[in-house]
């Protein structure tokens, strides 16, 4: 099938496709042509589905993406710049958590709209594990004590910097402040060596905490947890992380 379709009864020739391709691999219509794609198009394509979301007429279509999964934004739930700012002025760590379950399809729905995030060249670099048994959480909060314990002994000046003494203090008197008794952590990995990946996962993480309040969820970055998977074998494997990957970011949840 061809990469690249446009159907000559819809396009009206306004070239919006060729406007907003980001590298420009769609040439401008013509009064008798309609748009087409330059040579190579498809090594240099991002695959942003900005051709097809852009066409008011719904002419345009990749062999992977039609004008029907691009559906219009409805214009009734857009926001007032004074909503926008309150919701993101009224984003917060949440620290205290039910114990139960989230629904798994909630949790699918969170990740999926995380994906929305913006990624270097469109890359979308992120995997993500997410630890849905409460039991395999509290272990993990304890390897990441295990962690910080062995820090505190080789590193006492880092670890002190770094907080871990205190932390260490309140689990010996039974307060947990790893995962802080959430049922779920998320965690955000990619190829340790991808140049954006930092960048990349940072921004799809902080989708997910904006979106999570309005799913009902609380949502905390882990920053501890993350630190400790990276430079923790048992964690690592215990996540069951590829071994060339690398953890950017971690959010409890619940
Ligand atoms: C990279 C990163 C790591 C963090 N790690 C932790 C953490 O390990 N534990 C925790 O309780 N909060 C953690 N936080 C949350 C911050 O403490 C919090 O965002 C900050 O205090 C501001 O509060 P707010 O998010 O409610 O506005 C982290 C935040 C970021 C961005």
């Amino acid at each position: 099938m061809d990469p690249f379709i446009v159907d000559p009864d819809k396009c009206k020739n306004d070239s919006l496709c060729a406007k907003v391709c980001p590298t420009r691999i769609i040439q401008n219509a013509t009064r008798k042509k309609p748009p087409a794609p330059v040579e190579n198009f498809e090594e240099y394509c991002l695959a942003c589905g900005h051709c097809v979301a852009v066409c008011p007429t719904g002419a345009f279509s990749l062999n992977w993406l039609s004008p029907e999964e691009c559906p219009p934004i409805d214009r009734g739930f857009e926001i007032s710049a004074s909503q926008a700012e309150q919701f993101l002025r009224s984003r917060r760590s949440i620290r205290n958590f039910k114990k139960k379950s989230v629904d798994r399809k909630l949790l699918l729905r969170l990740l999926e709209t995380a994906c929305y995030a913006p990624s270097a060249k469109n890359n979308q670099p992120w995997h993500w594990t997410l630890v849905e048994d409460s039991a395999k959480v509290k272990l993990m909060a304890e390897l990441v004590v295990d962690w910080m314990r062995s820090v505190m002994k080789k590193h006492p000046r880092i670890a002190k910097n770094r907080g871990f003494d205190q932390v260490v203090a309140t689990w010996d008197d039974g307060h947990e402040r790893i995962c802080r008794g959430a049922p779920h952590v998320i965690v955000v990995h990619a190829e340790k060596n991808y140049g954006f990946a930092a960048e990349d996962c940072a921004l799809a993480l902080s989708y997910l905490e904006l979106f999570a309040p309005k799913l009902g969820l609380g949502a905390c970055w882990g920053g501890y947890f993350y630190s400790a998977v990276n430079a923790h074998p048992p964690l690592f494997k215990a996540l069951g992380l590829p071994k060339n990957h690398r953890a950017f970011g971690a959010m409890i949840l619940g």
